[in-house]
């Protein structure tokens, strides 16, 4: 065999598939990781040298079948030679691999780990809006005096909005200038007063009550006006009511929410439905009276009106009005809370920004 010169001897071919695997292997067993997916390549690659190296088609698998090229009396020393070699292969690959796997196995941690000393995220809890405070405040004193708190619909019928209340067919307010009506004929209420109407009829007389509530007229928005905003309204209705009892209620309202030292005032006015009217007025929170930016120099701040139920309302709802009287008031909130909080311009209340509305928290 001319080629059997050149042919390695079975030891030989051990030594060379042992030096041909440490060729390789060197660089796993000299390398620096330096991230988690780095690692998980290497240890593909390191699987693969394994396949390589010790796999059925290996070089040093091949050597297994050259035993009986072998001296007898070396048979037993190759033997052991193979096997040696095989398992410095196998402990160097499986070495590496644990390194391996530990880095990544510690990298995976340090990646999923929470710092559990870390302020939670809270959810941002929100606030009452200015006029909500303010209506409640409200409500705490009329509650206090007795009163019910009543509720009903912001959209009406003709009968509710108007008629009940005495407001004459030919009356300016009907118009559409002042009120917004649906396409099927239904107002939005323009003033709480129509809730004197439900309660009467809901809960029949004696009563005493408040509504608080949106209202909504055809106005052009400017600082002091907006097409919708809140009013509440005051019904008291029993035997022997008289106009001393709506100035004592108003001027006691007003003196729990703005001090005792507050000074009611009432200016003959006119409502369709209450006879006689009167507007009322309280000295300024600010200046006591002397005259300020608040009450315009006046010393006084215009609220609301007010009036001794008309009879014709009494008698529609069916109280009969020799037997019951009532007085009745209404105002503004929004504008109470405008002026309260010292506000330039109402509209800041319905625009809900969130960097006005924090400052109520
Ligand atoms: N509803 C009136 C308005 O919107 C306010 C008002 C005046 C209510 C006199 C009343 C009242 O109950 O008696 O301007």
């Amino acid at each position: 065999m001319t080629d059997s010169q050149n042919e390695l001897s079975p030891e030989h071919q051990v030594e060379a598939a042992r030096k041909a695997f440490e060729q390789e292997f060197e660089r796993f067993a000299r390398f620096t990781l330096v991230d988690l997916e780095a690692a998980v390549a290497e240890e593909r690659a390191l699987a693969e040298l394994r396949t390589r190296h010790l796999g059925k088609k290996s070089a040093l698998a091949a050597t297994k079948k050259l035993i009986g090229r072998v001296a007898p009396d070396q048979r037993a020393a190759f033997g052991q030679l193979v096997q040696a070699t095989e398992a410095a292969l196998v402990q160097s690959l499986d070495q590496a691999e644990q390194s391996l796997k530990d880095y990544i196995q510690n990298e995976r941690t340090a990646r999923e780990s929470i710092d559990v000393t870390l302020p939670g995220r809270r959810p941002r809890f929100g606030h009452r809006h200015p006029i909500t405070l303010l209506r409640e405040q409200l409500e705490d004193v009329f509650v206090a005096l007795g009163y019910a708190i009543e509720d009903d619909r912001e959209i009406e019928t003709d009968f509710y909005n108007f008629s009940a209340l005495n407001i004459p067919e030919n009356h300016p307010a009907r118009g559409w200038q002042d009120t917004f009506y649906t396409t099927d004929g239904f107002a939005l209420r323009s003033q709480t007063s129509t809730v004197q109407i439900h309660a009467m009829q809901r809960r029949g007389v004696p009563v005493r009550m408040i509504a608080p509530g949106r209202v909504f007229r055809r106005d052009t928005p400017d600082p002091t006006h907006n097409p919708m905003f809140f009013q509440v309204e005051g019904l008291c209705v029993d035997r022997g009511i008289t106009m001393a009892h709506l100035k004592g209620t108003v001027a006691e309202f007003l003196r729990r929410m703005f001090g005792p030292d507050t000074v009611t005032r009432f200016r003959p006015s006119y409502f369709p439905f209450t006879e006689p009217s009167a507007e009322f007025d309280f000295s300024c929170f600010k200046c006591k009276g002397s005259g300020c930016r608040i009450c315009k120099n006046s010393g006084w701040i215009e609220l609301g009106g007010s009036g001794m139920v008309h009879p014709n309302v009494l008698r529609i709802v069916g109280v009969d009005p020799q037997q019951y009287s009532g007085f009745a008031f209404g105002f503004g909130i929004d504008r109470m809370t405008a002026l309260m909080y010292e506000l330039d311009d109402i509209r800041l209340l319905f625009e809900n920004d969130v960097r006005f509305l924090e400052k109520f928290e």
